[in-house]
């Protein structure tokens, strides 16, 4: 399994922060956003993952991340993202790296509590499709929604004004390698984007969706909010390991 994360974009709702660096480069507590993702898939034992980025400040993932040492890897894949064409035209970028392998794609501002290799486990055993991660949120309206019907998902909204649920499509994705045929035929959004979500509702309509729940908390850092909510539950993990540390 290969591991894709996503970190382009402009990052426009946290300006002016974004003027100068990007958005996956500013700091949840004590470490550049980035680090969260790369340590999400090396902890699901994933060593060979492709960075895709963009924007005007590429050049300091290189600086920052080199190599990968700091996550105990070897190498790091690159690859550059033109323009602001949305998640999934980022995703299209790791054609040539997946070659045709399954992949774990997670976005570059998402964070989870817990080990996700649990998920990759079920994922591998599912052999094709696609599966994505589930979490109970309180504001459904900022995500992708599911619709769940007997078990299945049979239906994703993107930010939907009235969700039919009340879980949120986090931002990990499990894709085999028909996601780069799928992503040949979209068509931008209204905000002129080509959607993750209609990636996944491609899986859905071919009945290959399925999905799993974290149990764990997870949070998004694009906004001031959930940037500042992300430092503050990072902080909290770290202070309860540190705890348990001193106390043996
Ligand atoms: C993106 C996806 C959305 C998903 C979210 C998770 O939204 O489009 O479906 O729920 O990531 O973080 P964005 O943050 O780009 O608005």
């Amino acid at each position: 399994m290969k591991g894709v994360i996503l970190a382009g974009g402009l990052g426009t709702r946290l300006l002016p922060l974004t003027r100068v660096t990007n958005k996956h480069l500013l700091p949840v507590y004590d470490r550049p956003m980035i680090y969260y993702p790369i340590q999400t898939l090396v902890e699901a034992g994933i060593r060979d993952i492709l960075l895709v980025t963009g924007g005007n400040f590429a050049g300091d993932f290189l600086r920052l991340l080199g190599n990968g040492e700091a996550f105990g890897l070897d190498r790091v894949n690159y690859a550059y993202q033109d323009g602001e064409g949305g998640i999934a035209h980022a995703l299209g970028q790791a054609r040539v790296f997946s070659g045709g392998d399954p992949i774990v794609v997670v976005l570059g501002d998402n964070i989870v509590e817990d080990s996700i290799a649990p998920h990759v486990r079920a994922f591998e055993a599912q052999g094709r499709g696609a599966r994505i991660l589930l979490k109970e949120v309180d504001d459904p309206k900022r995500f992708g929604v599911v619709e769940i019907s007997d078990g299945r998902v049979v239906g994703i909204e993107e930010k939907p004004i009235v969700p039919k649920s009340r879980y949120a499509v986090t931002g990990v994705y499990m894709y085999d390698g028909g996601v780069f045929e799928i992503i040949e035929t979209l068509e931008p959004s209204e905000r002129g984007e080509l959607e993750i979500t209609d990636v996944n509702n491609a899986y859905v309509r071919r009945g290959q969706m399925t999905y799993g729940v974290l149990d764990g908390w997870w949070t998004d850092a694009g906004t001031f909010e959930s940037l500042h909510r992300a430092g503050e539950l990072v902080a909290a993990r770290s202070r309860a390991s540190s705890e348990r540390a001193f106390t043996g």
